[in-house]
């Protein structure tokens, strides 16, 4: 799928849930958030027709994001449906990484070629901080469990303020190089006020080059992170709401209103 400014449009971001066990600082208020209801969220059946569709129109790379994917009931079947669709080349997972110890095996055998795992800092003080609560431990396990189980490449994605020199980028750094782990270092953003940069070491935030459109819990689909834009894949249809999104797609990203990472995944 080629958009209005000659960019092949090849990947889409599935986030399936707008839950998680952690409450990142940057990312998750305290409270929470108000959580969208279940009659609302996407089943697995309405995801595997829409990106049946997807794929047809030039989609092979799909990534399942949340919230915290690992959290919806039954993902790893998802990952299954998912992984029968032909012409899928790359199938990926987003995950903090808390429950992958239990999980990893299972979503490798289901077809997920690989995982990204977020991870800011190894100091087990700073994580628990940062994530109000986590547990640095579980996700080094996880980690580990991932590696085990083939999925590869293993991906670090560590949240930056502004430089990846601090102490803590640079013992995960470090961290990923002694445990064959690949790092990605992607700067703190802001959704509201449209503050983003490129990704050290990935393919975000590069408007020139963005491939991406997302799909919310609630099946809206999203042409850009930094942008209000939505398409109801209920109301419109697949094609129809794929359609528009192509149209749509701006040349780059402004802000966005009505979403926070915790229901698009970043
Ligand atoms: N800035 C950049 N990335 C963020 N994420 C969440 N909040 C932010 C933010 N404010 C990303 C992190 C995390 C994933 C779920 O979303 O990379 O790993
Ligand atoms: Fe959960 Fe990821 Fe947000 Fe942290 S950044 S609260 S792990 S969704």
């Amino acid at each position: 799928m080629l958009d209005r400014f000659n960019r092949n449009i090849n990947y889409l971001r599935i986030s399936v849930t707008d839950r998680c066990n952690l409450r990142c600082r940057y990312c998750m208020p305290e409270e929470g958030v108000k959580l969208i209801s279940h009659n609302d969220i996407l089943t697995y059946d309405e995801i595997v027709a829409f990106t049946r569709v997807a794929v047809a129109d030039g989609i092979n790379k799909v990534r399942i994001t949340g919230g915290e994917p690992l959290v919806r009931k039954g993902v790893t079947e998802l990952v299954r449906m998912l992984s029968e669709i032909s012409g899928i080349t790359d199938l990926s997972m987003s995950t903090n990484g808390i429950l992958l110890t239990e999980y990893a095996r299972g979503l490798a055998d289901a077809g997920l070629m690989r995982v990204n795992i977020s991870l800011d800092t190894l100091d087990p003080v700073k994580y628990s901080y940062v994530t109000r609560g986590g547990d640095l431990q579980a996700v080094l396990n996880g980690i580990g469990a991932a590696q085990e189980a083939g999925l590869r490449p293993v991906k670090i994605n560590c949240v930056i303020k502004s430089t990846p020199d601090g102490e803590d980028a640079r013992n995960v750094a470090e961290y990923c190089m002694r445990e064959g782990l690949e790092v990605r270092f992607i700067r703190q953003m802001d959704l509201a006020s449209g503050t983003f940069s490129v990704v050290h070491g990935g393919s975000g935030g590069d408007c020139a080059r963005c491939n991406r459109l997302r799909l919310t819990p609630e099946g809206m689909l999203r042409p850009c992170l930094f942008s209000d834009m939505g398409f109801s894949i209920r109301e419109l249809g697949a094609k129809e709401a794929l359609r528009r999104a192509l149209e749509a797609k701006p040349k780059r990203g402004i802000a966005n209103h009505v979403n926070g990472f915790y229901n698009i995944g970043g």
